[in-house]
């Protein structure tokens, strides 16, 4: 039995502008020490999933209105408080995106890692003060000592984060979610920031679900990567699959916005067009379909369901069942090829994107649309 399981996650959030389809029926599993990439652009829908998970969504606001969060063996979503309360931290722990919004302002770091030292590893004293040095010098916090009796506005963001971590290490929990943990860093910390991490699922046999925006965080750094794309997950397949052979124009489109793509075996730098949508609404069709270089007349009116990737590389046909391409998923009516997604354009003789079908009525004879 997988450690978790998503099922058709469904987040809203009513707000006074209209209710914002944040999760659209994400579904995935997560086994004991694995760990999964949730990757896509900002808004997608990754922090709400994460913060669905383990009930922190902001209320009243923000609600889950269907799906189940299956975590060893107990859905999550019926829990009482004070079994979620109990759980988490303990058993599933979360690194913020923005780390002052979970460390305490009141209180110095010293006091809520000892604190959690002693709640969760039955620590006391001397050596709970002890552990939480310790765990301080692991995440290259200097004068680690001295710097237990500061208060998290007395670091710097990138200190912050590591406390953050400091944290989850303290508690070494089954399952962690690192929500952005190395956005606000450069580029030498955030290698030392996935790095801890990457330790901590080593040394506890943690399972990890790694949020970010940035395909090349989770480059060699996952088992396992879900494509979101405005509140669904579009495409998913083992890590090796998804960088040798992505096949959703979306993910091509991440691939191709990673900062040095070469490095990667992709190809050129080519950002992708326009922005996500509002959610405001149900999508009638493909939610990419206005910035989809591939989109036929069909994505504009049906949004692709998440189906296998076949043998022969279509969505519709005989199902792959063995190897890495067996856990290849998709939701898309039109994939690129391998040599589309090199390319990070359609390369088929006199292929054009389907236009709108309110273009296609402007363009009709008067009289013709009834
Ligand atoms: N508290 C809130 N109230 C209203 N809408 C919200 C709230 N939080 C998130 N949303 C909306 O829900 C959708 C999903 O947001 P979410 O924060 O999960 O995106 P994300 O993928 O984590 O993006 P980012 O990369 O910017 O962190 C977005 O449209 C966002 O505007
Ligand atoms: S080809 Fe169609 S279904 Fe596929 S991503 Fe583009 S618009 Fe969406
Ligand atoms: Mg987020």
């Amino acid at each position: 039995m997988a450690l978790l399981a998503l099922e058709d996650l469904t987040v809203r959030f009513r707000t006074r502008g209209g209710t914002v389809h944040a999760v659209n029926g994400v579904s995935f599993d997560l086994e004991a020490g694995e760990t999964l990439g949730l990757v896509g652009e900002s808004g997608c829908g990754k922090t709400a999933t994460g913060l669905a998970m383990l009930r922190l969504l902001p209320r009243p606001a923000g609600r889950v209105e269907g799906g189940r969060v299956v975590f060893a063996g107990r859905d999550l979503l019926s829990l009482s408080e004070a079994e979620m309360r109990d759980l988490r931290g303990r058993e599933i722990a979360m690194v913020f995106q923005d780390p002052m919004t979970s460390l305490n302002p009141v209180l110095t770091i010293g006091t809520q890692l000892i604190e959690t030292l002693v709640a969760h590893r039955q620590l006391r004293g001397a050596a709970a003060r002890g552990r939480a040095i310790e765990l301080l010098e692991i995440v290259g916090i200097p004068q680690a000592a001295r710097s237990l009796r500061r208060y998290p506005h007395q670091f710097s963001g990138g200190m912050r984060q590591r406390v953050m971590i400091a944290i989850a290490l303290a508690l070494a929990p089954r399952l962690l979610i690192a929500d952005e943990p190395t956005t606000a860093l450069d580029v030498t910390i955030q290698a030392q920031v996935l790095e801890l991490i990457e330790e901590l699922t080593r040394e506890s046999g943690t399972a990890v679900i790694l949020i970010t925006h940035d395909l090349g965080v989770v480059a060699g750094r996952t088992q396992r990567i879900c494509v979101m794309y405005a509140g669904f997950v579009v495409e998913t397949a083992t890590t090796r699959q998804l960088f040798a052979a992505p096949r959703h124009p979306y993910t091509v489109g991440l691939l191709h916005s990673i900062p040095r793509p070469q490095a990667t075996g992709i190809g050129e730098l080519i950002p992708i067009e326009g922005a996500p949508p509002e959610q405001l609404t149900a999508p009638s069709g493909c939610p990419f379909a206005p910035r989809c270089a591939w989109r036929i007349a069909a994505c504009w009116v049906d949004n692709p369901a998440l189906v296998p990737l076949t043998r022969d590389g279509t969505v519709a046909g005989e199902v792959v069942n063995t190897g890495p391409q067996a856990t290849h998923r998709l939701a898309c009516h039109n994939p690129a090829s391998a040599e589309e997604a090199r390319a990070g354009r359609p390369l088929r003789p006199g292929f054009e994107a389907a236009p709108p079908p309110t273009d296609i009525l402007a363009v009709q004879p008067a009289g013709s649309a009834a």
